[in-house]
């Protein structure tokens, strides 16, 4: 067993990092400091600190992340429109390499050598956390304490915290995994298990079911520069807050439930869903600005950027050259992506009506069938005739080698 002094251990309050606190102090002979980052879950900081303590860690850093989120994160998802498998906006995946770079900058300031986190050996979390320490600080330990430790379910830990006196919620354990930020929630674990199985509407924690949303529809405009929004309905806003109101009218209308069997990077199928309001109005939003401002090339190079971008983001490669490179190209395209979107959020619907932008490159005199129409028609003949060429010439020939098949008369 490797020497430990003094251990960082990234804490969230539940049942698995509050019995880290204590078994990693007991293994290793050390003390332990945790770290939380408030990234818009509602937590209260004072209690995640005052637990902490009482469960034994030497001292405790809660800390408010929410704008360095936004800013250095979220908006370059929305910005590279990533989607996971083309449905999950990557609340969760995005939370991680902030996290990972706070606990590197503190574990300096405090001179602690090994960082610990509370993920399993099953999932995508531990991946992130840890490509994104060695990444940063390549001689610092790492230990994760769910994937060494003896027990083998969650009433053996709850008999080790009980034993140990550290605090368990009284209140009656959620049977689901959920992880949420600013950008979402992410649901898993109980019936969930069984992706045949409908969600539960107790499964949702931000989102309205069809049924329960209002009967008539909520007309919204968003305004964005440079692919970022700012504005709702000509009311100027923090991001943070932006985001923040987004997902509760979104909430309320039932938008952003999203349900996905996905391919994890340890090579599981999981099924979970996902809520994710302001991420689904802002995409939507975002994209119909490009659809009115990219050139045509620009817009459907970026396509295949996205989704590289988005399998970044999920494999843990946030601080790699590639993400970086990749920003660059991005930002670039983005100088053009201001304008305004108009919508329409109805019954779990989220529908762009309609977009206007200085920078837009439609043009009503090539588009129209009215009589104000200037294209000219008959250029498109010659057009024809050369962009069909290799593919006559290929069809030609094929028929000569092989002229009992598609013969052309
Ligand atoms: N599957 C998602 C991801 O890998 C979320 C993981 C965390 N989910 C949770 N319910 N704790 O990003």
């Amino acid at each position: 067993m490797k020497n430990i002094k003094k251990i960082l251990l990234a804490y969230s309050g539940g049942l698995d990092t509050s019995v880290s606190i204590k078994w990693l102090k007991e293994k290793y002979d050390t003390e332990v400091i945790t770290y939380t980052a408030n990234l818009g879950q509602k937590q209260n900081p004072k209690e995640i600190k005052d637990k902490a303590i009482q469960t034994g860690a030497s001292k405790a850093y809660v800390e408010n992340l929410e704008k360095e989120f936004v800013n250095e994160y979220v908006f370059k998802g929305l910005k590279a429109n990533a989607l996971y498998e083309n449905k999950y906006p990557l609340a969760t995946a995005l939370g991680r390499p902030l996290i990972a770079e706070r606990m590197v900058e503190i574990a300096k300031k405090e001179e602690v050598d090994t960082l610990a986190h509370g993920c399993t050996g099953k999932g995508n979390d531990q991946v992130r956390f840890e490509v994104g320490f060695k990444s940063l600080a390549p001689k610092l330990n790492v230990i994760a304490p769910l994937r060494d430790w003896e027990f083998k379910s969650r009433e053996e830990e709850i008999e080790y915290a009980l034993k140990n006196k550290i605090p368990v919620s009284v209140k009656k354990d959620s049977p689901y995994s959920i992880d949420q930020n600013l950008w979402g929630v992410s649901i898993e674990c109980g019936v969930l298990e069984d992706p045949w199985e409908e969600p539960p509407e107790d499964a949702y924690l931000w989102t309205q079911s069809f049924k329960n949303t209002p009967e008539k529809e909520f007309k919204l405009e968003i305004s964005f520069e440079n692919g970022i929004p700012i504005s709702i309905n000509g009311i100027v806003m923090g991001k943070v807050n932006l985001i923040k109101k987004l997902n509760k009218i979104g909430g309320k209308y039932g938008i952003g439930r999203i349900d996905l069997v996905e391919n994890r990077l340890v090579g599981i199928k999981s099924h979970e869903i996902y809520e994710a309001p302001a991420a689904e109005i802002l995409m939507k939003a975002h994209t119909a600005i490009e659809e009115l401002t990219l050139d045509k090339e620009s817009k459907q190079f970026k396509h295949y950027v996205s989704s590289k971008y988005a399998e970044l983001i999920y494999n843990g490669f946030w601080f790699s050259p590639l993400r970086k490179a990749l920003d660059k190209f991005i930002d670039k395209t983005q100088k053009v992506v201001s304008g305004q979107v108009k919508l329409i959020l109805y019954k779990g619907n989220c529908r762009v009506v309609g977009r206007k932008s200085n920078s837009s490159l439609y043009h009503y005199g090539l588009a129209t069938y009215d009589k104000n129409d200037i294209f000219d028609h008959k250029s498109a003949s010659g057009f024809i005739n050369l962009w069909a060429l290799p593919i006559q010439i290929a069809n030609e020939k094929k028929n000569e080698l092989r002229p009992d098949k598609e013969v052309i008369k």
